[in-house]
């Protein structure tokens, strides 16, 4: 039986990877883990406790109440993948808001957070047989991942597809504070001092802009089965 590899997905926000991180766990059976997620999670528990806000963060206060803080994932089979629970409750619909986006980037810069984070997803990942994605998954998570991808795609056609995706849910926003969003957080994620979002050295970069979702799914897989006769 071939070994189960590890895959890292990385690359700006809405670019896909949580759409082809899923495919991949589905066909290959691999376990899916959205790293976003986890710190969204966080961040709305910083909201929660009035520690964050647009125009406020006390980091401090974060930082010392992190051991309050317990996130799992939990399969829904309904849905065919994982939700994030936070301290017990189910947060996936909470964690996906505007506001949680516009608060989650100052979050992801605080170092205490990113090492709890890292070593909790480092855990789950210890066994191989996983897609995780993120931004630093490539360099700080796995560097030693066997397959590793990058993914990116114009600012404008990122924000289409999020303002697409809030406003299928129902969610009352407009297109320029998405597109804001997008761009401001590619600058905080790509500029923060710790594990900002670089491309791994040995990272396949797919810049899917005018890319179908199959088209981008036959050609990752064509790279996993390789992988896979390789190991
Ligand atoms: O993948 P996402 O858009 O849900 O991620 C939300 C934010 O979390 C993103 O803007 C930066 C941060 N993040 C991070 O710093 N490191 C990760 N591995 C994943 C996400």
């Amino acid at each position: 039986m071939n070994k189960k590899i590890t895959i890292a997905i990385d690359g700006f926000s809405s670019t896909g990877k949580s759409t082809i991180a899923k495919l991949l766990a589905k066909k290959y059976n691999y376990i899916y883990v959205d790293t976003g997620a986890m710190y969204r999670a966080v961040s709305l528990f910083a909201k929660q406790h009035n520690l964050v806000g647009i125009d406020f963060f006390h980091s401090e206060k974060l930082i010392s109440n992190l051991q309050e803080i317990s996130l799992s994932f939990r399969f829904n089979k309904e849905l065919g993948f994982s939700e994030m629970f936070l301290n017990g409750q189910n947060v996936e619909k909470e964690i996906r808001t505007l506001e949680i986006s516009q608060l989650v980037s100052k979050v992801a810069t605080i170092s205490e957070v990113r090492r709890k984070l890292v070593k909790e997803q480092q855990e789950m990942g210890k066994h191989g047989g996983i897609v995780m994605d993120g931004r630093d998954i490539g360099t700080v998570v796995f560097p030693n991942a066997d397959l590793k991808l990058f993914m990116s795609a114009s600012a404008d056609k990122r924000a289409t597809r999020r303002y697409k995706e809030l406003i299928d849910r129902g969610d009352d926003v407009n297109f320029k504070d998405i597109l804001f969003n997008v761009q401001e957080r590619d600058r905080i994620d790509s500029t923060r001092k710790d594990s900002p979002l670089v491309k791994a050295d040995d990272a396949i970069e797919f810049d899917n802009s005018d890319m179908g979702i199959t088209e981008q799914f036959d050609r990752i897989c064509t790279l996993v089965n390789r992988k896979l006769i390789e190991n």
